[in-house]
């Protein structure tokens, strides 16, 4: 027996009574959402202290961690956000509440916005390009091999029928795994665009197979990868915002399926149905890749 434990029980018997005090705390005039969720908060957060034995010292270290993240986030950088990303958090909320608004069962899922999504991109037209390629940049060759053509349809997921003008807002990084925000060798806006969907409700563009990149770990959350032992890179993926009136938008990513992490996203977001295979295409000189990929939006209930 470990003689520094001498009179102490082996299994340490906590105060019984104290989650009940916290939660019989809550006043009769809370804020009727909170009074619901806080009981459950507390008891999860005490039973994980008493099951880990959590001490003064590891709770410290994490209230320095959260405060650290809130320090360093601001418009552009979003570090609370990012430590919820890298415990699947935020993929895990998206999820819960896409089904609870969900009004078919064969809408497109949902996937994380993520922190690079930009307001106002171009409004283009249906075969426009979004990539602004310069021959002087070190990625030249690899935008060349991985042009691709998009297209599909935008449809209700309750009538199956097109959508007429919708909106198809993409974004995503060049081949050097950055956004352009973060990247001053693109120009403005680059790999970004909007399309309306034509009368078959179809939207069609160039862009780039999309590349495997890593999240930003220089701060907590990369440290935290760290400690874990576990890599920040998330699977090639391009970002959709679908929209169109009477239909809840629907915030997306797809896939790319010859990703070596498409099976091990940093931040939890790949589901099955997002897992896209692009075909070779032939005869056009712009792309060398096609993707057909419909989106299936869900009613917007009044
Ligand atoms: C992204 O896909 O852009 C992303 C998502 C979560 C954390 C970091 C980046
Ligand atoms: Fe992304």
């Amino acid at each position: 027996m470990d003689p520094s434990s001498k009179g102490r029980p082996q299994t340490p018997q906590y105060d019984p009574t104290i989650t009940d005090k916290v939660i019989a705390a809550t006043g009769p005039n809370a804020h009727p959402r909170l009074a619901q969720v806080m009981p459950s908060l507390v008891r999860h957060l005490h039973d994980f202290a008493r099951e880990v034995n959590l001490t003064v010292a590891e709770w410290t270290a994490a209230v320095d961690m959260i405060n650290e993240c809130g320090k360093m986030s601001d418009d552009r950088r979003n570090e609370t956000q990012l430590l919820c990303d890298i415990i699947g958090l935020e993929s895990l909320v998206d999820e819960i509440t896409s089904k609870m608004l969900a009004t078919s069962m064969s809408e497109t899922p949902s996937a994380i916005l993520g922190p690079f999504y930009r307001q106002d991109a171009p409004l283009l037209s249906n075969g426009d390009s979004i990539v602004n390629l310069s021959p002087s940049v070190s990625w030249y060759e690899q935008a060349i091999a991985d042009s691709a053509f998009l297209t599909g349809r935008v449809v209700s997921g309750r009538s199956g029928m097109p959508i007429k003008g919708a909106v198809v807002d993409v974004w995503h990084t060049a081949p050097n795994g950055l956004y352009e925000q973060q990247d001053e060798s693109q120009p403005d806006m680059n790999m970004r665009g909007r399309f309306a969907t034509d009368a078959d409700g179809r939207y069609s563009l160039y862009a780039l197979r999309p590349v495997a990149y890593p999240i930003p770990d220089d701060g907590p959350a990369g440290r935290l990868l760290a400690m874990l032992d576990r890599h920040p890179y998330r699977p090639g993926h391009i970002h959709f915002i679908v929209s169109a009136s009477g239909f809840r938008t629907l915030t997306t990513q797809v896939f790319d399926d010859r990703d070596e992490y498409i099976t091990n996203d940093s931040v939890f977001a790949v589901k099955d149905e997002l897992v896209v295979k692009f075909k070779p295409r032939d005869g056009d000189s712009k792309a060398l890749w096609t993707l057909e990929y419909d989106f299936v939006l869900g009613s917007q209930e009044i």
